[in-house]
C-alpha cells in the first residue's frame, strides 16, 4: 500500500490505472477506523481492481464550535487497517492542499440536504459534497462505498451524483453496530463510561420505533413511545431530532404506508450521535 498526501499525485496514479482499463473503488473517511469503516473497505475491495481509502478530517463540514480540533486521530493504526484490507493507496492530504489559498468553489445539494442534520448543522452537507466531489475528481472511481449510518449523507451524495452525471456508482452498506446495538462511530470515543452505558438506548429507541410501527402504531404514537423510552433510559441525552422521513427525499412523512426512515440525532456528553432504521410496510 502506498500512502499519498499530494492530491495531484493521487490523480495521476488513478488516471494511469483508468488508462490501463482498471476499475477503482474509493472509501472516503475521516479516519479513526472502527469495524463500520472496515466493512466498507471489505466490500469495496470486492468491487474493483484498485482500492483507494481516503482519510481526511474535512474542515469545511464542521461548524464553528463543533469538534474539528478534538476529532480523534490515529494515523498509524488506520494505515495498518487499510493495508490489512488490501488498499492500494491510503490518501491523507493536508487541509491546505485540499483547500488551496483562494479556494472558492462549493458543491451544494438542495432539498435532501436541508432537514435533519442539514438543519442542525448549517453548511455541513455543503462541506461534505464539496470534499466528496473533489475526492471523486482525484480518485476517478468507478464505485464509491458509504455507510447507511449517515443515511442523509448517502442520500445527498446520491443526489449529487445523479444531478452532476458523475460516472460513479454509489454503494451503501448497513450500519455496523457494537454487540449491544450502539451504532459504531469514531465519536463514541468521546463518551465517558456512564454516557456509553446510556448511549446504547439510542439504538434501542430506534428498534422500539420499528417494533411499534410493525404492531400498527401511527407515527405520533411511535414518536411518543420512543420519547418516553428515552426520557426514562437516557437522562444524559439531549435530543436534537427524532424524525420520520422518506428515505430518498428525506421529507417528513405522515404514515407508514410507504417505507419510512426513522432518524435520530442525540447529544450525549460531548458526542453528537446519530442512528436510523428503515421501516418497510408490512404487505
Ligand atoms: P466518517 O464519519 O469517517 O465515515 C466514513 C464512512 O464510514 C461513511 O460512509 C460512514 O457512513 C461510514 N460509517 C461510519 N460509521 C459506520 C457504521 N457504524 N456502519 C457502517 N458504516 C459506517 O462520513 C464521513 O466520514 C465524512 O462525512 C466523509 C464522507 C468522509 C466526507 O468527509
Amino acid at each position: 500500500m502506498k500512502t499519498i498526501v499530494d492530491p495531484l499525485l493521487l490523480q495521476n496514479q488513478c488516471l494511469a490505472w483508468r488508462g490501463e482499463g482498471k476499475s477503482i473503488a474509493v472509501v472516503p473517511t475521516m479516519g479513526f477506523f472502527h469495524a463500520g469503516h472496515e466493512s466498507l473497505m471489505r466490500q469495496a475491495r470486492t468491487l474493483a481492481d484498485k482500492l483507494v481509502v481516503t482519510l481526511f478530517v474535512n474542515p469545511s463540514q464542521f461548524g464553528p464550535g463543533e469538534d474539528l480540533g478534538a476529532y480523534p486521530r490515529k494515523l498509524e493504526q488506520d494505515a495498518a487497517i487499510a493495508q490489512g484490507h488490501g488498499a492500494d493507496v491510503l490518501f491523507t492530504p493536508a487541509a491546505e492542499e485540499m483547500y488551496a489559498p483562494g479556494h472558492s468553489t462549493w458543491v451544494e445539494v438542495g432539498g435532501v440536504s436541508q432537514g435533519l442534520c442539514g438543519a442542525s448543522r448549517p453548511g455541513h452537507f455543503r462541506g461534505v459534497t464539496t470534499v466528496v466531489a473533489k475526492l471523486f475528481s482525484l480518485c476517478q472511481p468507478t464505485v464509491a462505498v458509504f455507510g447507511e449510518k449517515d443515511w442523509q449523507q448517502l442520500a445527498v451524495i446520491r443526489r449529487m451524483v445523479r444531478d452532476l452525471f458523475l460516472p460513479v456508482s454509489i454503494v451503501g452498506m448497513p450500519i455496523f453496530r457494537e454487540a449491544d446495538g450502539l451504532a459504531m462511530s469514531s465519536r463514541n470515543a468521546y463518551l465517558t463510561p456512564a454516557e456509553r452505558a446510556e448511549a446504547v438506548h439510542i439504538s434501542h429507541g430506534v428498534f422500539l420505533a420499528r417494533k411499534l410501527a410493525l404492531q400498527g402504531a401511527s407515527i405520533p404514537e411511535v414518536k411518543a413511545g420512543v420519547l418516553t423510552y428515552w426520557n426514562t433510559h437516557l437522562p444524559l441525552g439531549s435530543l436534537d431530532y427524532l424524525q420520520f422521513v422518506h428515505p430518498e427525499t428525506m421529507q417528513p412523512v405522515e404514515n407508514f404506508s410507504t417505507p419510512v426512515l426513522v432518524a435520530v440525532a442525540m447529544k450525549v456528553g460531548k458526542a453528537r450521535l446519530i442512528d436510523n432504521c428503515l421501516i418497510a410496510p408490512v404487505a
